[in-house]
This record gives structure tokens, sequence and C-alpha cells, in this order.
């Protein structure tokens, strides 16, 4: 990937948050620029190019500032002839945290609809592609099961369901995330706030009994994270047999 691209991509995905605050600008930077799955998602064409995208659990919504960016850089001719074309997508995010879907509102504008609400009961609309980045840990095992389903019966046939979690059977660098994590909690006083794993195999279990084949891919590379990107789509035999949601 052309660095001083994508570093220039990053930089124009970045500026709208300076509306909210040095801290919302500089985490969008240093958050697209050194997580993985961000550069992944854009040269990997995992993304469909059209329809609606749920990103649940949003965050202040880099990801879909991201996208943004790179409609606008490719739209006017300013695109890497060897990326494939960025996605041009309905962007809707969906976000608990009052300040960070006020953020992400104020830096998406018009061009994303942000819901505050839970994931676990917000309405998610019939969608091309569902994005749940470092979430799911912060909901039981029985929870994050239901809200997996939820996603399955809001996914269109072809759609995409793109999950990112730790990987608990992954040694010495699930540690390490597990700890970083607990001490993120803490430093925003959740003293009690749960934090539920699963080894990488149990979630493609987990995606396989609810009808989608996941590939699951190593996405901690320059960090010393152990998370796993779990890309999975809907199984042919599994079109008539959405799992019941409630
Ligand atoms: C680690 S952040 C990841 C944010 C975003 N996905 C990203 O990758 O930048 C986890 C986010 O999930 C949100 N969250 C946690 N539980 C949620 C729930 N039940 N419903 C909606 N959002 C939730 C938190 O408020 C937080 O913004």
């Amino acid at each position: 990937m052309p660095e001083a691209f994508f570093r220039e991509l990053v930089d124009a995905a970045a500026m709208p948050y300076r509306r909210s605050g040095r801290y919302a600008w500089h985490f969008a930077k240093g958050k697209l620029r050194g997580d993985p799955v961000f550069r992944f998602l854009l040269r990997s064409a995992t993304l469909p190019a059209r329809g609606r995208l749920l990103d649940l659990g949003c965050g202040q919504g880099v990801l879909m500032a991201l996208l943004q960016a790179a409609v606008e850089r490719s739209a006017a001719g300013e695109w890497p002839p060897d990326w494939p074309a960025p996605p041009d997508l309905e962007l809707h995010g969906v976000e608990l945290g009052r300040r960070r879907s006020d953020v992400a509102r104020s830096a998406l504008g018009a061009g994303a609809a942000i819901t505050r609400g839970d994931i676990r009961d917000a309405p998610l609309p019939q969608a091309a592609a569902i994005v749940i980045l470092d979430v799911l840990l912060y909901l039981d095992h029985d929870e994050q099961a239901k809200v997996l389903a939820r996603c399955v019966a809001a996914l269109e046939p072809d759609g995409v369901l793109v999950l990112r979690e730790a990987n608990a059977g992954g040694g010495a660098a699930f540690q390490v995330t597990r700890w970083a994590e607990r001490l993120a909690c803490w430093s925003r006083r959740q003293w009690r706030q749960p934090l539920c794993y699963r080894p990488a195999s149990e979630w493609v279990a987990l995606l396989g009994r609810l009808g989608l084949d996941a590939e699951a891919t190593p996405m901690s590379e320059g960090t010393p994270f152990g998370n796993v990107l779990f890309v999975a789509r809907r199984r042919n035999d599994a079109h008539a047999n959405y799992p019941s949601v409630d």
C-alpha cells in the first residue's frame, strides 16, 4: 500500500473530528493509522460495492469516516490504480455512548445515520454489510450469540458480516490484549465491566451454527495484540433457514 497516500487519506478522514476537539481528532488519526483492520478493509474488497453498511458499536465512527474520505478521493480521480475501488455505501452506525455517538454524528454529517442505541435491542435494518469491531467482548456469551443471530436476520442473502474479536486461544498476545482492555476500562472508571472472550475456533463454530461460513484472519499486524477478523457469509443452504432472533 502506498504509505504516503494512506496517510493523506487518514488525515482527510480525521479532519472532520477537529470540530469535536483535539482528543477526537488525534484519536481518529491514531486509530486509523495504527490499526491494521482499516487498511485491510480498504485493500481487500471485503465490503460490497453498494448497499447499506451497518457499523455496530461504531464508537466515533472512524471506519465510516475513512470510507467517506476514500469515496471522495476516488471521485476526484485520486485513487491508486492497483487498489479496489472504494465501496460507496449507505452508512449507518449504532453506538451506545452519548459522547461517541455525538462525535460520530458531527464528523460524518448527513452522509451517515448514527443511532444512539444498544445493539442488543436497537432495530437493525437490512444491510449488505454488518461490521462489528471490538464490541462483542462487552456482552456476555448469550448476548453475543443473540446479537449475532440478529445480524444474520438483518443480513441480505449475499451480505457479509465482518467481526473482530481477541482470540482467547492466542497465548501471550491474548494476555496483552486482555490486560490492555482491562486498563482501558479502568481508565474510563468502568471498574466492573465484564469482558467476555472466546477462542477463534469458538467464534467460527458459533457463526457456523447461525448459518454463516467464516474465514478467520489474524488482524493485529504492527501491534502487540492478538485479534482475529472473521469475514462471514451465509451458507447457501442457510438462505431459507434464518435463526430466530429473540
Ligand atoms: C473498543 S470500541 C470500538 C469502536 C469501533 N467499533 C472502532 O473500531 O473504532 C467499542 C465500542 O462499542 C460500544 N458498545 C459497547 N457495548 C455496546 C452496545 N451494547 N451497544 C452499542 N454499542 C456498544 C462502546 O460504547 C464503544 O464505543
